[in-house]
């Protein structure tokens, strides 16, 4: 556990640059366990620097509120799980990202870049990837209730589907099936979620892994799935996938859960299904605050890889590939969130409230999951933290608060409020509440900014609104 010697009332802004273990072999920090994205400086002007960019600057150019990406950062987080991937097992693998964490044009386009394939889980989020070139096996097609339409388009694509339950299932026989009558010769790749009924500690919201959960194929449905898919010629089963939930720090219920996999790998086998591939979800948690101790990237990957190398050993089988989906590993330390500070509020002996021209919009997890965030002043960061505020968004509602007592130095209206570990589960749950607008994202690296999403301007808020007729007249 890394610890910051000063104690709050002497801790500025710039002691959680320092925030990071460095424990993988290469001695670089790993991204998950970094409070700010790993080009975070500060500068001659006491300012936050991203990608080698002045935060303050950026905001004057581009906008408040702001998402800030750290090219640097989420490339190394790929690069990351990557290599370990490589080191640590000696079957072939993939690393997917789950997109839900940020799916959009530029992001997905790195990812690609990067050599890793993509998890989608809509129609929407797989016409981002195909539009940033994702390959048809790269591509897998997760979702509890997959619509005919999604199914069709996934289909056109050639893409994995990851099959959740009978109604996919049985709709998925009938679309090959009209398939190979037209002329298609090859089979449909089909991978099978399944509940491995393994409990984890995170917010109920984000456990996935549990028998009680919406997700995927119950074991003991196990065999009836297996025997319907060794009779379908137009499905080909290549492999199983399962998911234990979300902001994970504990190692061993992915151990439990390579033993469950491999074990339903073996019958698969059995059956005679042509399975080669585990994929065992995602769920590496984040340090979000200075009491959070994350496992790096590398240590979780080499923990996933013994842990199925030795379940496979046990059972006697050959390794299949082993393919993992991390979505807020990769990115949430990526990004920052820069906001103005607005109004102030002093509820005499009770809280100071500060508030910021954001809020449960751009950022809806505080307000969903209780989330605890972090948050610095962009353009004073040796300045101590002596204040303990309520950082509240704009929004007319009294949960919209994005901190409850932020550790802040002294602030005025104007000064740049940045939220840390905005990366992942922001943008991508964000919404128009209120009709504020989308904040504007800029990509920064080397000193360069570049915007990859636009600010949402009041025109595209009534974008599809229609007056019906009998109204106008
Ligand atoms: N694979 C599957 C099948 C998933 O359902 C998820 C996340 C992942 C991979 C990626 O998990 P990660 O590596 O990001 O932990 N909105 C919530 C998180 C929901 C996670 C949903 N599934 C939040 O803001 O915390």
């Amino acid at each position: 556990m890394v610890t910051i010697s000063a104690t709050p009332s002497s801790r500025s802004g710039a002691d959680y640059l320092r925030l990071a273990n460095a424990s993988t072999a290469s001695g670089q920090p790993s991204p998950n366990q970094s409070l700010l994205p790993l080009s975070a400086r500060v500068n001659a002007h006491d300012h936050l620097e991203v990608g080698g960019c002045d935060v303050k600057a950026l905001v004057e150019q581009y906008g408040s509120p702001l998402y800030i990406l750290d090219e640097t950062t989420l490339r190394t987080a790929c690069q990351q799980y990557r290599d370990a991937l490589k080191q640590y097992y000696a079957g072939p693998t993939l690393a997917i990202y789950a997109s839900k964490a940020w799916n959009c044009w530029a992001v997905d386009a790195i990812v690609k870049q990067e050599g890793l394939g993509i998890d989608v889980v809509s129609g929407g989020e797989l016409f981002t990837a195909i539009k940033a070139g994702f390959s048809a096996e790269q591509t897998y097609f997760h979702g509890n209730n997959k619509s005919r339409e999604e199914l069709l388009l996934a289909l056109e694509m050639g893409c994995n589907i990851v099959a959740d339950n009978w109604l996919e299932l049985r709709t998925l026989a009938e679309l090959a099936q009209a398939r190979a009558q037209s002329g298609e010769t090859k089979p449909v790749p089909v991978m099978l979620r399944f509940t491995p009924g393994i409990e984890c500690h995170t917010h109920e919201y984000i456990r996935t892994g549990h028998l009680d959960s919406k997700f995927g194929f119950d074991p003991e449905q196990q065999q009836a799935v297996f025997e319907f898919l060794s009779q379908q010629p137009q499905l080909r089963c290549i492999g199983l996938h399962a998911h234990i939930g979300s902001q994970i720090f504990e190692l061993q219920p992915h151990h439990d859960l390579a033993e469950v996999l491999v074990r339903a790998f073996g019958e698969a086998q059995a059956h005679g299904l042509p399975v080669s591939q585990l994929n065992v979800g995602g769920g590496l948690g984040i340090r979000y605050t200075e009491s959070d101790d994350p496992p790096s990237i590398e240590t979780w990957v080499k923990q996933v890889c013994d842990a199925l190398t030795a379940a496979c050993e046990a059972h006697g089988l050959a390794l299949p590939q082993l393919i993992c989906e991390p979505g807020r590993s990769l990115i949430a330390s990526a990004c920052v969130t820069a906001y103005t500070i607005g109004s102030q509020k002093e509820v005499p002996g009770i809280r100071k409230y500060i508030t910021v021209d954001g809020g449960m919009s751009d950022n809806p997890r505080p307000i969903t999951y209780e989330s605890v965030y972090r948050a610095i002043v962009a353009n004073r960061m040796s300045a101590p933290q002596t204040e303990t505020v309520t950082v509240a968004g704009k929004h007319c509602e009294s949960g919209d608060v994005l901190i409850k007592d932020a550790q802040l130095p002294p602030t005025e209206p104007g000064d740049i409020l940045v939220v840390l570990g905005t990366g992942a589960y922001n943008y991508s749950m964000s919404s128009n509440y209120n009709r504020l607008t989308r904040p504007a994202g800029v990509l920064v690296q080397g000193g360069e900014a570049e915007v990859f999403l636009e600010r949402e301007t009041y025109a595209d808020l009534i974008r599809f609104d229609r007056l019906p007729e009998r109204l106008s007249r």
